[in-house]
């Protein structure tokens, strides 16, 4: 068993008129790799913003630790800082705010990825190559313009440049041409095998874990999280949908059915 590397604990959340995360407890070990599965609308995005600290959620109850540290009321930029990473399922536009200006401002925040602006120009050179992404984008306003699938590479980008201990990706996958998506695969291998950190992977779909071994999946319905299980769950989900998982009580009730 790994080192806990994130520890979400009995973690209720939601809007001010609207709870949406009930009790949700999940643990994810240093270097593991997580999927996050369930209907739309169960809270999956939603856990995702609140685990990285996005203010629009509030907690009402529980914790979440993050690398020995109670993060639960640490801003977003200091979780970040101390290496959470979320990837949003819709990325924001920032008119203004040239994408190489922000990857850079970004960088020199974190004494670890302090460098030359040479080498700094050089790293993000190559990883746009590798990303096969035109340069011409690191000019370019953050997100302004850019079609859904450049943007979830743009996410890949920051990914690969800020090296963060645990990425949370949230629906990278969606809205890929078949190209991108095997682009974006390779890039969330190189993450794992280059950094070692940790992954929780929200997804549809198979097809970007095919690269990637699971350690857990875990099913979240109506905010509860209700069943948690090996890498095999994910194949039953897509056999069998979410049903079995939606029956009436079994939401209500929270349980963990070991799959
Ligand atoms: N800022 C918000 N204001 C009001 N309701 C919200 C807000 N954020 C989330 N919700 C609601 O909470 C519920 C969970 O939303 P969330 O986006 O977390 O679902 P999801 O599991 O990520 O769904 P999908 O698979 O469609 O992405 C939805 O009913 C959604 O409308
Ligand atoms: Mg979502």
């Amino acid at each position: 068993m790994s080192e806990q590397l994130l520890t979400v604990s009995d973690l209720s959340a939601g809007t001010d008129d609207k709870p949406i995360l009930h009790g949700v407890s999940l643990t994810v070990g240093a270097g593991e790799t997580h999927v996050l599965m369930g209907p739309n609308g169960a809270g999956k995005s939603t856990l995702g913003h609140v685990i990285m600290g996005d203010p629009t959620y509030r907690v009402t109850s529980g914790s979440i630790t993050f690398d020995g540290q109670d993060v639960t009321d640490l801003t977003a930029d200091k979780r970040s800082l101390a290496g959470i990473f979320l990837s949003y399922q819709a990325p924001v536009e920032v008119p203004g705010v040239p994408l190489y200006s922000f990857l850079r401002t970004i960088c020199q925040k974190r004494p670890e990825l302090k460098t030359t602006a040479r080498k700094f120009r050089t790293r993000v050179g190559q990883i746009a190559e590798q990303l096969d992404l035109d340069q011409s984008f690191l000019m370019r306003e953050l997100n302004v313009g850019f079609s859904g699938g450049e943007k979830k590479k743009i996410e890949m980008l920051q990914l690969l440049l800020l090296e963060p201990k645990l990425a949370i990706l949230d629906e990278t996958d969606s809205g890929l041409d078949v190209d991108a998506l095997s682009v974006v695969s390779r890039g969330i291998e190189a993450y794992r095998q280059n950094v070692g950190g940790a992954l929780l992977v929200i997804t549809h779909n198979t097809r970007i874990l095919e690269r990637l071994t699971v350690d857990r999946t875990h099913v979240m319905v109506k905010g509860h999280l209700v069943a948690e299980g090996p890498a095999s769950l994910i194949d039953e989900i897509d056999r069998e949908g979410f049903s079995r998982f939606e029956q009436p009580g079994v939401a209500a009730v929270g349980e963990k059915a070991e799959a």
